[in-house]
């Protein structure tokens, strides 16, 4: 027997009111549909079927490069027959494992519990007790505590709406019998639509016995309709991240204003202040403070380094106890050695600074090298474009850039060298000498200020 996993995604999400594919939302940056294909790829099944449909080319696009089968299913007339799509391909000898592409937080943990407790002839369902069933499917069973079917809410009677169990919608099945239950399924219901829910009851019939299991949580088995539900998620989601944050030895100081869009390794005792994001992959050494409102997205932070608030570092990397910010702005292709500090209102991109450098107010750095010790003034801007290409900026130890200086790249500035401020280099300036590159000023002696004319 293998596994098949089949992950139904056609439907447009009427309720998302979107021109997006609704498996194109996202929770923490990532579309619903990875999150379901990640927690099925932790089973290791054969193969997975992706059944798509509304705009599904855009979904096939944004999942280039991922090992699914794409299975169409051109009209949505349903769960049922978007997995009637998937028939043709499947060997009668597999056992298929329905997800839905709309309930992103199902874990692994919880889809092995249903293999494991499933027999492979029998069908398994993940069904949940929950207080507000409101809109799901509700399961329906016997005296005997046996499921004989599941119904719909639009279809329930008043006193089926009363059950407090209902269907999460993933399902196992045997193959082959599924072929045999998919091809009785009728749409005489209120949504004239094939329920795959429907299945239950022929099972049943057939005297197949019906597993049920619980998830781990039931944060996990939230389906997405609206955007309300969707940013209910996120915030489950992050809660979720935060806790584990915090139990890794990390201060928060406020967990629901802190946002992981992405992956977060953080040593102990690191600090993060309110409304920090984290995009992409994010390391943090011990002792670290993050100050408020930084966006981290892609960097590598040493320890023992200080980011005050209000910065960006993006696909940068910074030594060990450095200080930036605030105001602050690391651009991809920043790399700080240890105890660089970087002040307010200063832009860098493609930048290597090595240790104890400082740039502690209001410059632009791009293109450039700049050596140890480094003093670069208030006001420093490498010109580092001509309209055409960019060019280097190589600054040796221990220079001195006197503030409001222009560095005209391609340039060279010895070690030991000291610009005087205002100066607009466009010529290497040798090492340890002053270089002066500003008009000379003067004192007109005999000058009047003008007077304004009567009228
Ligand atoms: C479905 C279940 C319901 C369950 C709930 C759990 C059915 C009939 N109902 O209801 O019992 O409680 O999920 O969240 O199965 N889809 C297709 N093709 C279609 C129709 C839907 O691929 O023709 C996909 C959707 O993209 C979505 C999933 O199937 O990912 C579920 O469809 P949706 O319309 O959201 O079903 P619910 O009304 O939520
Ligand atoms: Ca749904």
């Amino acid at each position: 027997m293998t596994l098949k996993v089949a992950i139904l995604a056609a439907g447009q999400g009427t309720r998302m009111r979107s021109r997006l594919p609704k498996v194109l939302h996202t929770i923490a940056n990532k579309p619903l549909l990875q999150w379901v294909l990640q927690a099925a790829q932790g089973l290791q099944p054969e193969e997975t079927f992706v059944i798509y449909g509304y705009q599904g080319e855009q979904v096939k696009t944004a999942f280039a490069g991922q090992k699914v089968t794409w299975v169409a299913q051109t009209e949505q007339l349903g769960t049922g027959h978007a997995l009637q799509q998937v028939l043709p391909l499947l060997k009668d000898k597999s056992q298929v494992l329905v997800l839905l592409g709309d309930t992103p937080l199902i874990s692994t943990t919880t889809l092995q519990r249903l293999l494991t407790s499933t027999d492979k002839d029998e069908v398994g369902l993940v069904t949940a007790l929950v207080e507000e069933p409101t809109g799901l499917g509700r399961i329906l069973r016997n005296k005997n505590d046996a499921v004989v079917g599941i119904v719909e809410e639009k279809d329930a009677t008043a006193d089926e709406k009363l059950i407090d169990e209902i269907n999460t919608g993933i399902m196992l099945f045997p193959a082959k019998k599924l072929k045999a239950w998919l091809a009785q399924l009728k749409n005489n219901n209120t949504q004239n639509e094939y329920y795959l829910t429907d299945v239950i009851a022929l099972a049943v019939a057939d005297s197949i016995n019906i597993k049920t299991v619980q998830p781990e949580f039931n944060e996990e088995i939230i389906g997405v309709n609206d955007r309300t539900q969707l940013a209910e998620l996120e915030s489950i989601y992050q809660a979720q991240a935060a806790e584990f944050l915090m139990q890794q030895g990390v201060t928060l100081r406020d967990p629901s204003r802190f946002d992981l869009r992405g992956e977060l390794k953080a040593e102990q005792d690191v600090t993060i202040d309110i409304n920090v994001i984290i995009e992409g992959k994010v390391t943090i050494g011990r002792d670290t403070n993050i100050g408020a409102n930084v966006q981290l997205k892609n960097v590598v932070i040493g320890e023992g380094v200080t980011i005050l608030p209000n910065c960006i570092l993006e696909d940068s990397i910074v030594g060990n106890a450095c200080i930036i910010g605030p105001f602050a702005r690391l651009r991809p292709g920043t790399e700080l050695a240890d105890y660089v500090k970087i002040g307010n209102f200063v832009e860098t991109k493609k930048t290597i600074v090595d240790s104890y450098s400082k740039l502690p107010h209001h410059a632009y750095v791009g293109d450039a090298e700049i050596g140890k010790n480094v003093n670069i003034g208030a006001g420093v801007i490498t010109c580092n474009y001509d309209g055409v290409d960019k060019h280097k900026t190589i600054i040796g130890d221990n220079a001195f850039i006197g503030t409001d200086s222009q560095l005209i790249a391609p340039v060279k500035i010895g070690k030991g060298a000291y610009i005087a401020a205002g100066s607009s280099i466009n010529k290497d300036a040798p090492a340890d000498k002053l270089t002066v590159a500003r008009a000379k000023q003067k004192t007109i002696e005999n000058w009047q200020r003008p007077k304004k004319k009567k009228d």
